[in-house]
């Protein structure tokens, strides 16, 4: 059968765009500011900054290469870690594991895959809302007087089944890319839609600094005033490099998987990395500056939905730059959820031996099950609130601040301790990089004995901050 063939990237480009355009997405662009702000700025900024680099990137490194190594998505390849699964060059460096190590790998990638699920379920009701905004500006081209910001929030958060209606129109678009075969969907998908995306990106922020507000907006992201952290900080900063560089999620496992062997991956995990970094802080230049301009409350998921619109009135051409940036997000966000679902599909193809168009229709379907009671959040469950928090937020919050890091980390964890050392040392040394042992030596180092206590003394932290 055709379709139970492993698939491979065309090319090293198809790689890259598949990487970058499921790490930017509207985590750079829709919760970034939001978790900045409810964190207080610069403060949190500069921790992001300095986990990105000792947590995200090396641990984005680990699940490149558990791909590329066990040629599986993240479910069956801790499997086969834990030999319940046969592969013909083992990559295992020891064959006895304890108990508890065996069974935390029979059911790590399960869990990864659940939270995969959820994520895009929630992550597709956010794209309905974009996908909301960007048809209703369009609309109003004709007369864009009638367009009317407060309103148009207010439609979209009262009724649910509106919602749920843009949730799936939208899973459906990313449910018919994924499904076509990686060369014809995901690759030339992506190579369509990232050019486009970071050209807009660029036009957008030239256009928003130069308001008036770019200063004081400036001053927020880069002033670093540490009062303003709280004990749970330093956990929301973990949650969210992982989930920006889409790790532990099982993303990343998967797109090792269909790796050549020419790439080089601490060079592509380093890329990737400094390159998502960029566009967060990019998308906080442009996005603060709006903020403050257009007077918006500093918290909240909606907190880039009803600053955009309002902005749409107060400046000339607002209407065209409206429907520029939810058309920016929009290509962003597709990005991103081709790079949810395909593990999803990946991860079901593998474990259920099916065809990639029945993964698909599987994926696809749960994560629209999943993603009714996102929807009804803002009305239906609109009474239903834990510590100021809706049903989305708490989910939000639930899974990236508490069960991503915590299964990112085992996930590095199985890769540093379990696979064979010569293996990892082969992904590090190159006759063009004869310096990489030091390199292999400080990764290593960092997955076992840095990332390790921060994230276990973060959780901590925020278990404190409930009391
Ligand atoms: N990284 C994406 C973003 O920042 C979200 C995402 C998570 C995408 C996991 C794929 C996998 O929006």
């Amino acid at each position: 059968m055709a379709n139970s063939r492993h698939p491979f990237f065309g090319t090293k480009l198809g790689f890259y765009l598949a990487a970058i355009g499921s790490a930017f997405g509207l985590g750079n662009l829709w919760r970034f500011p939001y978790v900045v702000a409810e964190n207080g700025g610069g403060a949190f900024v500069l921790i992001y900054l300095f986990l990105t680099f000792v947590i995200g990137m090396p641990f984005l490194i680990s699940e490149l290469i558990l791909g590329k190594l066990s040629r599986s998505s993240v479910a069956s390849a801790l499997l086969k870690l834990a030999g319940e699964r046969y592969q013909a060059n083992d990559i295992r460096n020891r064959e006895k594991i304890p108990a508890w190590v065996h069974f935390v790998l029979r059911h790590l990638g399960k869990v990864s895959l659940a939270i995969t699920i959820l994520v895009l379920a929630y992550y597709s009701v956010i794209c309905g809302w974009v996908l909301h905004f960007f048809v209703r500006l369009l609309v109003s081209t004709v007369s864009p007087e009638a367009f009317q910001p407060e309103a148009t929030l207010r439609v979209l958060l009262d009724n649910g089944w509106l919602q749920v209606l843009l949730t799936s129109v939208h899973l459906l678009v990313v449910g018919v890319i994924v499904a076509k075969d990686l060369e014809e969907g995901l690759e030339k998908w992506l190579g369509y839609c990232m050019p486009i995306f970071g050209l807009l990106l660029l036009i957008l922020a030239i256009e928003s600094i130069s308001l008036d507000s770019t200063l004081d907006a400036l001053r927020f992201l880069f002033y670093p005033d540490f009062t303003k952290l709280n004990a749970s900080s330093l956990a929301q900063a973990i949650g969210h490099v992982l989930f920006t560089l889409s790790v532990g999620f099982g993303t990343m496992v998967t797109f090792g998987s269909y790796l050549r062997d020419k790439v080089y991956l601490p060079i592509a995990g380093f890329r990737v990395a400094i390159l998502d970094f960029v566009i967060s802080l990019w998308a906080g230049v442009m996005i603060f500056p709006l903020v403050m301009f257009s007077g918006t409350q500093m918290h909240g998921p909606d907190l880039l939905f009803q600053a955009v619109p309002r902005l749409v009135k107060q400046l000339s051409g607002g209407h065209w730059f409206g429907v520029g940036f939810f058309l920016c997000l929009y290509l962003a966000a597709l990005g991103a959820s081709i790079g949810l679902l395909e593990p999803v599909v990946a991860n079901l193809r593998e474990l259920r031996r099916i065809p990639r168009m029945a993964g698909t229709i599987w994926a696809v379907g749960l994560c629209f099950v999943a993603s009714i009671i996102p929807a009804l959040s803002s009305n239906v469950l609109k009474n239903v609130r834990w510590g100021g928090k809706g049903v989305l937020e708490i989910l939000d919050a639930g899974i990236v601040n508490w069960i991503l890091p915590v299964v990112a980390l085992l996930v590095a964890q199985a890769v540093a301790w379990l696979v064979k050392r010569e293996l990892t040392e082969a992904e590090f040394i190159t006759p063009e990089s004869p310096t990489s042992l030091k390199l292999y030596r400080h990764w290593l180092f960092v997955l076992k004995y840095v990332a390790t206590p921060i994230v276990v003394i973060a959780l901590l932290l925020q278990v404190l901050q409930l009391f």
